[in-house]
């Protein structure tokens, strides 16, 4: 067995924590050697529900665990952390601005990202999965001082792999057949799935415009709002998978021959601004992410592409004064 890593989650009180916390601690994030501390951070009137939810990772006396923070502290909940997990956050109520939702979660970030900064341990890798979560992630790094700004991402895994079962449902194979395919843009309903040099069983596969542009990339991008109809509660196992999975890739790699996506620091790429927290398809080695370059942009997609860009340009410059 390797050292312990820690690995914080905040949110840990809400749905989505209840769905991860007890998949991570298993080790289906970092493998079946590498045992974990786990921190759970929540505010403090969701102390009562937390030390329930410790409680029962006690219960399940996993091999893995050997440390339970549960805690509304920050300082002692991102100490030395090697691995975070961003879901908590204030959430749209009722006749709220997108505007209000910024604000309120930009102070929410900046302050978790002085606390990263002031405690975590330096390599720390960070996902973002708390909404919105690209502009959120974007304040956070900018809180950081010594630590590298690649290791700030945001989650679009989900819609990836919302992208990857239409795909592979349209086309009769399984999810794991599709590859090369990924997200541009923002997590939100601008998101721009990208299926150009798709394949399904490592050949080519296309699939008609029409169904493209009608069913696929409307479906993908409003599988969330579908899934609250349904569930009556927004999705919450599918979000916490996928943000294993970002952490997986993020550590293990991409398989040869395929890409995901994440949501990084913009270089430029693409003509999207740089510093942007982008979503782009990447191919993962040794802990490092790189850009996958060269993909052709059709006019289609340039579209796309200018309205999602254009979406977090105006997120960026709802939050300006955060950015200081
Ligand atoms: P939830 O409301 O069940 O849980 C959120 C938890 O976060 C609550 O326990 C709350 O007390 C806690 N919290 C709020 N502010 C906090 C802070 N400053 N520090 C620590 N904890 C804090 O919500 P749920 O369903 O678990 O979703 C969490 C977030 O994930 C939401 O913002 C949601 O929009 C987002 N989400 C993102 C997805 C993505 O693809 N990026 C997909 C699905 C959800």
């Amino acid at each position: 067995l390797k050292p312990p890593v820690r690995v914080a989650i905040t949110g840990a009180a809400g749905q989505i924590g209840y769905s991860l916390i007890f998949r991570v601690a298993s080790g289906e994030m970092l493998g079946p050697n590498q045992p974990i501390i786990l921190h759970l951070i929540d505010l403090p009137f969701a102390m009562t529900a937390l030390n329930g939810v410790a409680m029962e990772i006690q219960d399940c006396a996993f091999p893995l665990v050997q440390g339970i923070v549960a805690t509304d502290n920050q300082t002692v909940g991102f100490k030395d952390v090697n691995y975070a997990l961003l879901v908590g956050a204030k959430p749209r109520g009722p006749g709220m601005e997108r505007g209000d939702l910024l604000k309120d979660n930009g102070k929410i970030f900046t302050e978790t990202g002085k606390y990263i900064n002031d405690h975590a341990s330096r390599d720390i890798k960070v996902v973002v999965v708390g909404n919105p979560c690209n502009t959120n992630c974007l304040i956070l790094a900018n809180q950081i001082k010594d630590i590298p700004k690649e290791n700030f991402t945001a989650m679009t895994r989900l819609d990836h792999n919302r992208a990857q079962y239409q795909l592979a449902d349209k086309l009769g194979v399984h999810s794991s057949d599709i590859r090369k395919i990924a997200i541009f843009g923002n997590h939100s309903p601008t998101m721009v799935p990208y299926i150009d040099q798709m394949t399904a069983k490592n050949h080519k596969a296309t699939v008609d415009q029409q169904w493209v542009t009608q069913t696929f990339i409307p479906s993908v991008q409003q599988r969330g709002a579908e899934i609250i109809k349904a569930r009556k509660l927004s999705s919450a196992a599918s979000a916490g998978n996928a943000a294993m999975n970002h952490i997986t890739t993020w550590v293990n790699g991409t398989p040869e021959g395929d890409y995901t996506s994440m949501a990084i620091p913009s270089d430029g790429s693409y003509g999207v601004p740089k510093g942007l927290i982008f979503s782009f398809p990447v191919t993962v080695k040794n802990g490092k992410y790189s850009i996958v370059q060269g993909l052709p942009i059709s006019p289609f997609y340039q579209g796309l592409l200018d309205k999602t860009i254009k979406e977090l340009v105006d997120e960026r410059n709802a939050v300006d004064h955060l950015l200081k």
